[in-house]
């Protein structure tokens, strides 16, 4: 559920309508509900009750700092990839005690951010970064809790790009090796191990493969329990899938319910890392129709948004609803036709050969479910500058990030002095 409806006719984001936030902020712009996200971190928050538990966001998915202090203002923590999302979840005033830091390529300058804000822990995803970690928590007379990320080799059934928990993939380390890491860490004095990790992919729309993997992590932890190995915490990643068309995810209540159910005699904390399920359907981006250009092969729409402001459909083919912000009393006449951006690639489309209601120049379009994965993952490409993000809360909106300008695009370029002419 989220707070994208129809008011009048036109597409509103809670009370605000989106043709007014266009007016305002040019286009493309990401919108993103208050009431959605607190409303998908409530729910979320709920099935997990009966355990004590602590919900880090996947900051990855929506990191803009108005959001993530939304989330930290009802007590969420995060779950950060790099010492950039450290610096914005501090920047957001995220209790660092909340913080879990994953990912297979941390580098020692990061251990050492990460360190000294004395996040709640590591997610170690290798016997080097083990090591490294080790040494630079030692430099610093300091003990770094950890899990390690396991591998569970399930198949989460998802797109290859995002599917994680597979032998075959770059993440975590498989069950066996990581049994023998535990003992060496055990015996390392600068990390202690308190946890055991997972993540086995994104979008999931099935509970099945989410309740092998948590079988697989009870039976390590009770291993090395057995080894005197004092595990306490069991994070199981995210990964949950959201209804982007006629996908029927596990509602989180039902997720939830199967998780504790599974780890409720275990004695653990569990750590959870939502990213999509919060955000995803709390964000749309809304564009402005450019041109019509029908060919002896299709119709492109050419629209203000491209693959720079969303990449999502161009690098996973995902499906995006696309709604019409002002709709007619009666629907128009329907077309089959692209959605493309400006920018100079044959990949650069939002959505293909797309059954919707005619359009016109100047219409403005709202691209939906964007609020995972959509700004975060933009770039500047054809220089292009990012859009505007705004936070709607009931009647009223504010700009969390301002459109970037020209000289966003040359901020910290320089043309070495030998180039300029001498005087
Ligand atoms: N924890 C870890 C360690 C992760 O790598 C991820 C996502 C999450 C949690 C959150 O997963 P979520 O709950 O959002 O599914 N760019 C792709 C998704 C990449 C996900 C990467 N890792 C997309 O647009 O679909």
């Amino acid at each position: 559920m989220h707070h994208f409806t129809y008011m009048n006719n036109e597409l509103h984001c809670e009370q605000v309508s989106l043709k007014r936030v266009a007016a305002a902020v040019d286009t493309p712009a990401y919108v993103y509900s208050r009431a959605t996200v607190e409303r998908h971190y409530k729910a979320f928050q709920r099935s997990f009750t009966q355990l004590d538990h602590l919900i880090c966001f996947s900051m990855k998915a929506c990191s803009n700092i108005a959001v993530l202090r939304l989330l930290a203002n009802m007590g969420a923590g995060m779950d950060i990839v790099s010492g950039g999302e450290l610096f914005r979840a501090l920047k957001a005033g995220v209790d660092p005690g909340k913080i879990v830091y994953s990912g297979v390529g941390k580098k020692a300058s990061e251990m050492d951010q990460a360190l000294d804000a004395n996040i709640l822990m590591f997610n170690v995803e290798s016997e080097e970064e083990l090591l490294l970690l080790n040494e630079r928590a030692q430099a610093k007379g300091k003990v770094a809790r950890m899990s390690l990320r396991v591998n569970p080799n399930v198949d989460a059934g998802t797109h290859p790009y995002i599917s994680t928990g597979l032998k075959k993939n770059k993440f975590g380390i498989d069950v066996e090796r990581s049994l023998r890491i535990y003992r060496m860490a055990k015996d390392l004095p600068g990390v202690d191990p308190i946890g055991v990790d997972c993540h086995i992919g994104s979008q999931l729309t099935e509970l099945s493969p989410f309740l092998d993997a948590v079988d697989r992590m009870i039976d390590i932890i009770k291993t090395l329990r057995s080894e005197g190995v004092n595990i306490q915490y069991l994070d199981i990643g995210g990964g949950l899938g959201i209804p982007y068309s006629n996908e029927e995810p596990p509602a989180p209540a039902e997720y939830g319910a199967a998780v504790c159910t599974k780890v409720a005699d275990l004695n653990v904390k569990l750590i959870l890392e939502p990213g999509r399920v919060l955000v995803g359907n709390a964000g749309v981006l809304v564009t402005r129709v450019i041109y019509q250009k029908p060919t002896s092969e299709k119709c492109f729409i050419i629209i203000d948004a491209a693959m720079n402001d969303l990449i999502r459909p161009s690098l996973y083919k995902s499906y995006h609803a696309i709604l019409k912000v002002a709709k007619a009393d009666r629907p128009g006449p329907m077309i089959v036709a692209d959605l493309v951006g400006p920018i100079c690639e044959s990949g650069d489309f939002i959505a293909q050969d797309r059954k919707m209601e005619c359009v016109e120049s100047g219409d403005l379009l709202a691209i939906m479910s964007a609020g995972a994965y959509g700004f975060t993952m933009s770039s500047n490409y054809n220089s292009r500058v990012r859009p505007a993000e705004i936070l709607v809360d009931g009647a009223e909106y504010h700009v969390v990030r301002r459109r970037e300008t020209y000289e966003d695009l040359v901020n910290g370029e320089t043309i070495p002095a030998y180039m300029l002419p001498t005087s």
